[in-house]
Formats: structure tokens, sequence, C-alpha cells
């Protein structure tokens, strides 16, 4: 019998990642023979691990915290997505022997705002956060013909600097908080690390649209502040990020074996 595919996530800190129990529900949904394992690799053993994982017959390595950039830097090849976003999410061996780099964070999101019916096309999108996650997310919102994104950040010339990059593909802007006074938006995309610590962003009141959504890619096992938050702001949906997780690694497990997993019963059965 052949040695059977394997497949990891790597990070630092990775013991309550949910990615391997995610696509072993995939791989026994579709009838894939497979194994996926999480890795506990910091920074600076990042390109030793991924030799070895690869010289050792390894198909494909999901990146996650702080690995995204240097997975970036690795790939032999890039998607046009990834390299835009300069951040990887996705490695997968190919059979001319090169490692392609992808980035599903934005597609995960993406298809996760569908699933739950909320329309993008026509909307004003506020992104708090101009770090790696904010920068994962742009192009593929940009695709879905938002009115315009606004990113607003703590730093404000960071946000200025990422809308700067990314302006020629769609109306984006960057500011502070402060600069948010008087503004309304339809769609809020928490994208800060804010959560992480139990945190909330700086943003002013009445600053949600009637009927207007908010969204926090971080998740936890009760609501992050950003969606209790958005509760409090009268939005029509506030939801956390982990329909984005299962979406994006939907969208590696694609990338990989070439067969797309149902996702509704794996979020489901997550959230129960
Ligand atoms: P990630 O890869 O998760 O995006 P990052 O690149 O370190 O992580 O970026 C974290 C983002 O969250 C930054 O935009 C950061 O703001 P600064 O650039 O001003 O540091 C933002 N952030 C983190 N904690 C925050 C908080 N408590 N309030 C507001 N913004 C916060």
């Amino acid at each position: 019998m052949p040695p059977i595919d394997t497949y990891a996530v790597f990070g630092s800190p990775i013991k309550h990642s949910k990615s391997p129990v995610i696509h072993s529900m995939f791989a026994e949904q579709t009838g894939q023979q497979m194994q996926y394992d999480k890795q506990d690799v910091p920074a600076e053993q990042f390109k030793a691990a991924i030799s070895q994982f690869f010289a050792q017959g390894g198909r494909g390595v999901n990146c996650t915290v702080p690995l995204k950039e240097l997975a970036f830097q690795r790939a032999d090849t890039l998607t046009p997505r990834a390299q835009k976003s300069k951040a990887v999410n996705t490695l997968a061996m190919q059979s001319d022997g090169l490692l392609l780099g992808d980035n599903t964070d934005g597609v995960g999101l993406v298809t996760d705002l569908k699933n739950n019916n909320v329309t993008l096309s026509g909307k004003k999108v506020l992104i708090p956060g101009a770090g790696g996650a904010s920068r994962g997310i742009l192009l593929p919102l940009q695709a879905e013909n938002v009115t315009s994104i606004t990113i607003a950040n703590r730093t404000v010339n960071k946000a200025e600097r990422l809308a700067d990059e990314f302006k020629a593909s769609g109306s984006t802007s960057g500011c502070g908080f402060n600069d948010l006074n008087d503004q309304q938006f339809n769609i809020i995309l928490n994208a800060t690390s804010a959560s992480l610590s139990g945190d909330l962003p700086p943003l002013p009141p009445h600053l949600l649209a009637n009927d207007g959504v908010c969204y926090d890619l971080a998740y936890g096992n009760e609501d992050t502040p950003f969606v209790t938050w958005g509760y409090q702001q009268n939005a029509q949906k506030s939801l956390d990020g982990l329909g984005m997780l299962v979406e994006q690694a939907a969208a590696a497990f694609f990338i990989w074996r070439g067969v797309q997993p149902d996702t509704a019963p794996v979020i489901t059965a997550l959230k129960s």
C-alpha cells in the first residue's frame, strides 16, 4: 500500500487549532485517504520544519500565526491573491516539485458572508485593523464590488499605506479611529487582533447603518467583545470567524485534493 498523503498546520501556539478536526471531517465526508496533524513551529524553526516535512513526502501545510509572511517568502510560486496579500496560509507541493503558496483567508471570509446571506455588492465596508488579517481579505472583498473599503487603525499611517497598496483595484482609504466620527457603514469586519486579548477597537458610536452587519475575523467559545458590540449597535447580524475558518480550510482542501467538501455540517458540529 502506498504511504498515506500527509498534511499539517504549522504555527505557534498551535495547541488549540481546530484545523486537524476540520480536515479530518472533510476527509471522512469525501472519502479521502489522508492524515492531517498540527505542529508547534515558532518562526525561527519555520525553514527547517518545512524542509523536513516536505523531504519526508508531506503534501501540504497550512500556516497560521506567526508564519504567514514566512510562508509567503518560502513559496516557489504564488497565486495572484497570495502575491497581493504578501501572506500565505496554504502551501501545496506540486508534481513539478515546486511549492505553491496560496492565501484562502479572504475567499473563506467572502464565502462565509454569502452563506449567511450577507450581500457585499454596493455596500460601504469598514475594516478596523491594518495588519496581516486585513491585508489577506482586501482583494477578495474588492472582487465582490463593494462600494468602498475604509481601513481604520490605531497606527494611522499603517492604514494609509495599506489602502494605498490596494486602491488601484477598488475604492479604498485609510484613517484613524477618530476620523470615523459622523460616518456610517453597512458592514464592519473586525480585523484587529484585539479580540484575542478580550479587547475592543476604539469604535465611535453610531457607526453602523440600519440593517448593518458586524463580523469578527476572530472567534472564541463565547461571543467575542466585537460580536457583543455588534448586537449592542442593533446589527442585523453579528458573526464571529468560525465559519471563515472552516471555509478557508475547505478552499485549502480543494487545492490539495481537488474535491470540494460540504462545510455546513462541519460548521454545525464545531458550534455544538
Ligand atoms: P494580524 O496578522 O492578526 O493582523 P498584526 O499584523 O499584528 O496581526 O495586526 C494586528 C492589528 O490589530 C493591527 O492593526 C493593530 O493595530 P496597530 O497597527 O495600531 O498596532 C490592531 N490591534 C491590536 N490590538 C488592538 C486594540 N486593542 N485596539 C485596536 N487595534 C488593535
